[in-house]
């Protein structure tokens, strides 16, 4: 983790998958790039990890695969199994076991909520024949930084940042290419960048994607409090990302194509 804020544990996430759809519809429309990055053929068995509410999952499903979903939210594997009409696997991705190999694990803006990356990396490789891909995007190095230094600065001001907990595990490209190498992948591919992402969908800006994704930065602040901390976020964050009467999410994404050697003995 690059931040020093206390680990939180992946339970405290709750997820609202309906809220998800609606407002943070570009997590998975962003992201179709990822699924070009698996060029997916008719006929492989592809595991999508934390697939959410199975947009991305559908897409595979569209190219001619057979998708498996797994996610560790009860919401979120409801969601997908409605919208693929199959049955979605409720697992943790720190440790999962498929009846068989699958032919690619894919998987998009769900490991960085993993933050056990070792645990990860060796479930997927358990998971994958010899010559299987992993192909992902997470979060990178200083992903969403001035969201987050907004929220420490509104929670100072309260003596109040001591008790934000981070979920996220952000890591920088030869972080996660050395992680990779030292569990039996070939790195193939990695991408780093920034991508400001317009939060359209978010009428109180910076503060909805607080309240969406870091409950755990602020589920210690006394609720009668909490309003105005979310005001402040907005205030502070403006100056950084908000322009021309939009919101900005201030992401950085890491992509990566990487191939499961044959386990040597
Ligand atoms: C931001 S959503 C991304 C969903 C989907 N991949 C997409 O692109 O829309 C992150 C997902 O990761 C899942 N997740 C978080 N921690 C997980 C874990 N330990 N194991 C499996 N899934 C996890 C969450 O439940 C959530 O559905």
């Amino acid at each position: 983790m690059t931040d020093t804020a206390r680990p939180a544990a992946p339970a405290d996430q709750v997820w609202d998958a309906d809220r998800y759809d609606r407002q943070f519809g570009y997590v998975s429309s962003l992201a179709k790039g990822v699924v070009d990055l698996l060029d997916p053929a008719p006929g492989e068995h592809v595991l999508d990890l934390g697939c959410g509410t199975g947009e991305l999952a559908a897409e595979i499903a569209a190219r001619g695969a057979r998708v498996t979903g797994t996610d560790s939210d009860p919401a979120m594997v409801a969601a997908a199994a409605r919208r693929l009409g199959t049955e979605v696997l409720l697992a943790d991705g720190h440790d999962f076991r498929l009846d068989g190999p699958v032919d690619a694990v894919f998987s998009n803006a769900a490991l960085h909520w993993m933050t056990r990356p070792q645990e990860v990396v060796r479930s997927v490789h358990r998971a994958l024949r010899p010559g299987g891909r992993f192909v992902a995007e997470l979060g990178g190095a200083r992903n969403v930084a001035g969201i987050i230094g907004a929220v420490r600065a509104a929670l100072a001001e309260h003596g109040l940042d001591g008790g934000m907990r981070m979920p996220w595990y952000f890591p920088s490209p030869a972080e996660y290419a050395a992680l990779l190498e030292a569990n039996g992948f070939l790195v193939a591919r990695t991408e780093y960048f920034a991508r400001p992402t317009e939060l359209s969908d978010c009428p109180r800006g910076v503060a909805d994607w607080v309240a969406m994704f870091g409950s755990t930065l602020i589920d210690h602040v006394p609720a009668d409090l909490l309003p105005a901390v979310l005001d402040r976020v907005n205030e502070l964050a403006a100056p950084t990302l908000h322009r021309d009467g939009r919101w900005y999410a201030d992401y950085r994404r890491l992509r990566f194509v990487a191939v499961a050697e044959e386990r040597t003995p």
